[in-house]
C-alpha cells in the first residue's frame, strides 16, 4: 500500500539525496511518474493540490494512487514506496478529509497566518494525523507569488530563530521553508537576472545562508523545498515555436537543486516542469499533425516527454535513483 514519509526522509537525510514530490492531476502524469520511478528504482511522493482535487476529484485521485502501487509492481518494483500527499492543505477540514480518505501524508500550509495561529493550526492537524500514522509537513516563511491562493509580491524568508519552537510545539514531521523559490514558470523577473557568456539569463542565487541557519537549529530534521521547477528552456522554446506565448519563463538552476538535495532538504516539489513537458509535446503534435484527433496520439507523446523529465530529475538532480 501507500507509505508515509517518515522512513523515506530518514534514509534521504542519511544518504544525501531528496525524494521527488511530483504533482498529478490526470492518468498520463501518473503513468509517467510511475514508469520513471520503476525504471530508476526511486521512491516518490505523489502530490494532490486543492486545484487537483477540484479538477479530478479527491476520491478518484486516491484510488489512482492506490492503483499506482500495483502498477509499479507490474512494472517490476518488488517494494514500491509511494506516498499520497496533500499539497498546500488550507484548513484542518481539508487535511482531515484527506486523512480520512486514505492519504498517507498531508501538508498544512499556515505560512500566511500569524505565527501563533500557524502553530495552533499545524498542531491540530498533527494531533489528528498522527493517530493514523499520517505524516505532516508544515511551513514557515512565505514564497513570493501565489501560494495557497494567497499572493505575495516578495519572499519572506524563513526565520531560523523560529524553527525549533515551531517544530517542537507542533510535532510536524517536515518543514517547508522559504529561501527564494516560488511557484510557477516565472520565478524571477529578467531585470533580477544577469546574463552568462551565451546570453542566457542567470537568476539570483537562492538564500542558502537561510537554509544553513535552519539546518544548524534543527540538525537532522527533514526540510522541504516548494517551487523547485527549473523551467527547462528547451521545453519553453518548443512551446513558443509551436504557437505558445510563454514570456520570461525562468526557473531554479538544477545545480542549486543538486546542492539542496545533498543537504537536509529531503523533499523537492516539482509541478510546473511537468506541465511544460506535457504542453510542449502536445503543441508539437497539433502543429505537425493537424489532422490527428485521437487524444492518445498527443497524450502519448506528452506522457513520454514527462517520463523523460521525471527520470532526469530523479537520476541527475535529486539523486533518488536506486534508493528502493
Ligand atoms: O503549489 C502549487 C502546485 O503547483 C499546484 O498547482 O494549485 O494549480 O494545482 P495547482
Ligand atoms: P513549481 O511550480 O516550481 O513546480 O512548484 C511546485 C510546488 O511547489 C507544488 O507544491
Ligand atoms: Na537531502
Ligand atoms: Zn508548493
Amino acid at each position: 500500500g501507500l507509505v508515509n514519509t517518515r522512513d523515506m526522509f530518514a534514509r534521504a537525510m542519511k544518504g544525501g539525496y531528496a525524494i521527488p514530490a511530483f504533482n498529478f492531476n490526470n492518468m498520463e502524469q501518473l503513468q509517467a511518474i510511475i514508469q520513471a520511478c520503476a525504471e530508476t528504482k526511486s521512491p516518490v511522493i505523489l502530490q494532490v493540490s486543492k486545484g487537483a482535487r477540484q479538477y479530478a476529484n479527491q476520491t478518484l485521485l486516491r484510488y489512482m494512487a492506490e492503483g499506482a502501487v500495483e502498477y509499479a509492481k507490474e512494472l517490476g518494483l518488488k517494494h514500491p514506496e509511494i506516498v499520497l500527499h496533500l499539497d498546500h492543505g488550507d484548513s484542518f477540514e481539508t487535511c482531515k478529509s484527506c486523512i480520512d480518505m486514505g492519504f498517507s501524508s498531508v501538508m498544512i500550509d499556515g505560512s500566511h497566518l500569524p505565527y501563533d495561529e500557524n502553530v495552533a493550526l499545524t498542531k491540530k492537524v498533527v494531533d489528528y494525523a498522527h493517530q493514523f500514522d499520517v505524516t505532516v509537513e508544515g511551513e514557515l516563511g512565505v514564497l513570493a507569488g501565489v501560494e495557497d491562493e494567497v499572493s505575495s509580491d516578495h519572499h519572506t524568508y524563513t526565520r531560523p530563530e523560529e524553527v525549533v519552537d515551531f517544530v517542537t510545539k507542533t510535532g510536524c514531521d517536515s518543514l517547508a521553508i522559504s529561501i527564494g523559490t516560488s511557484h510557477g514558470a516565472n520565478k524571477f523577473k529578467p531585470e533580477q537576472c544577469t546574463r552568462d557568456a551565451n546570453g542566457v539569463l542567470v537568476p539570483p542565487p537562492l538564500a542558502f545562508d537561510v537554509l544553513d541557519g535552519v539546518m544548524k537549529e534543527l540538525p537532522g530534521f527533514p526540510i522541504v523545498l516548494h517551487g523547485s521547477s527549473s523551467v527547462p528552456q528547451e521545453e519553453v522554446a518548443t512551446i513558443n515555436k509551436y504557437g505558445g506565448a510563454l514570456k520570461d519563463a525562468i526557473g531554479i538552476p538544477e545545480e542549486e537543486l543538486r546542492k539542496a538535495a545533498a543537504s537536509a532538504v529531503c523533499k523537492i516539489n516539482i509541478d510546473s516542469d511537468s506541465r511544460l513537458a506535457m504542453t510542449a509535446a502536445i503543441r508539437k503534435v497539433f502543429v505537425e499533425k493537424p489532422a490527428e484527433f485521437d487524444p492518445r496520439k498527443y497524450l502519448g507523446p506528452a506522457r513520454d516527454n514527462m517520463k523523460k523529465l521525471y527520470e532526469h530529475k530523479i537520476v541527475s538532480v535529486l539523486g533518488s535513483a536506486g534508493k528502493l
